[in-house]
């Protein structure tokens, strides 16, 4: 078999250093071995991580929600595209869709809903159930697609892009390279190998000596795609990432829960760098999409009236242990220095004058709840069982 430490130690001996989002590009992505294109589950109670849309439908609730906002706003028309890029082992879009079929019947007339994802060849697409209509998979690695009417969604996705790490020395900056020191994998500083001037986004002068910079030149290219892409509509980029101060030193790799070197298991364990939400913004800016608004996740789904659907369930008289496991996945969902702290970032292409209220729905979900309009989603096996993984004596039959 073949093994992709040897593949990038060959490539180290032949060509030399690399630049770090070189390498990270080979951990992630090197063709049937890299960490995302091997075919191996990621997420979820056994994987590296879980996500929000694993952790409760509602997550998903909220968004098919936001997503009959959106179709509404733009004038109720006829097709409604929602690309969903890098979805992954596809619970989102599974739950979005199932969520739908529950609101107005123009929307889910109009919705067409494309997962992308550029490591279905990998996984086994069949077994996440994504064939039903309106659901097409498309495996890609960008946006394929011109002329969609509206949404671009994705959760997680751009922490998965390589980024190239610079440091300030000497008044100057220098790039973290890869390089082998005997058979292991070290760092090196070299010249800079990409063209920053264009990428540095919100964070234009030089950071303070010795600290890290990331920059990530694919957030660029993927905001220029989805602006080509889209003909009218919006983009919703949910992620952990930072926008009032800017971090370094974000790159962490993760293995079953937990963080470790990025040049250990390598192509078996996540490497993920926080998205600098400055450089989205204005990346978009400039190839013509607005920002709309850009919040934290506790707020968004606050706004979209995650409190009543939290109270719908608590009226369900659900079993003790099933409503605390649902009340606390909830909660997680919201929690301050978790999933909460996402940045939830909306971009508009078009001629509407909207603004981030627009799209909020508190009031609105609570009558439609109170009305019975809608249903309050519960946990099923196909999510983490969250509080069990904490509290193993609460665990109950689904
Ligand atoms: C951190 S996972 C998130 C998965 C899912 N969205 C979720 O919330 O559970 C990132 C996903 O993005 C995919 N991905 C990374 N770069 C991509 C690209 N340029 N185009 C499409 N998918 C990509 C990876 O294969 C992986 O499945």
């Amino acid at each position: 078999m073949e093994d992709l430490e040897g593949i990038i130690k060959n490539t180290l001996f032949v060509e030399g250093p690399i630049p770090f989002a070189r390498f990270m590009e080979m951990a992630l992505y090197y063709p049937g071995l890299g960490y995302y294109t091997s075919g191996q589950r990621r997420t979820g109670a056994y994987g590296d991580y879980y996500t929000s849309p694993q952790a409760h439908p509602v997550f998903s609730a909220l968004l098919a929600l936001q997503l009959e906002r959106m179709w509404q706003l733009i004038g109720r028309p006829k097709t409604f595209h929602v690309v969903e890029a890098g979805a992954g082992e596809g619970q989102l879009a599974q739950d979005i869709l199932s969520y739908s079929r529950r609101l107005e019947e123009g929307f889910q007339e109009a919705l067409v809903y494309i997962a992308t994802d550029l490591s279905f060849g990998g996984t086994r697409v069949g077994e996440v159930r994504f064939d039903t209509p309106p659901l097409l998979t498309v495996a890609s690695r960008g946006l394929p697609f011109h002329n969609l009417r509206g949404c671009i969604l994705s959760n997680e996705l751009l922490d998965a892009f390589p980024v190239h790490r610079l440091v300030a020395k000497g008044g100057a900056l220098k790039e973290i390279y890869v390089t082998l020191a005997g058979n292991a994998l070290v760092e090196v500083l070299g010249e800079v190998s990409v063209p920053i001037s264009d990428l540095l986004g919100v964070q234009m002068s030089l950071p303070p000596e010795g600290s890290t910079l990331e920059i990530c030149p694919q957030v660029w290219e993927w905001m220029a795609e989805a602006a080509r892409a889209l003909m009218e509509g919006f983009l919703l980029t949910i992620d952990y990432g930072y926008w009032d101060t800017p971090k370094e030193g974000t790159v962490t790799s993760y293995r079953r829960h937990s963080t470790a070197s990025p040049y250990e298991r390598v192509g078996q364990q996540d490497l993920t760098a926080h998205v600098d939400f400055g450089a989205v913004m204005e990346a978009g800016r400039r190839v013509g999409l607005t920002p709309l608004g850009l919040v934290s996740q506790r707020p968004f789904l606050m706004d979209l009236g995650l409190g009543a659907f939290k109270e719908a369930a608590a009226r369900l008289r659900l079993p003790q242990r099933q409503h605390q496991a649902n009340q606390m996945a909830m909660l997680d969902l919201a929690r301050p220095e978790g999933l909460g702290s996402f940045g939830v970032m909306i971009q508009y292409k078009g001629g509407l004058p909207f603004s981030m209220g627009d799209l909020a729905l508190e009031r609105q979900v609570k009558d439609r709840l109170a009305a019975g309009d809608l249903p309050a989603p519960l946990l099923s096996r196909e999510h983490i069982p969250l509080v069990e993984g904490r509290y193993p004596h609460l665990a109950w039959e689904y």
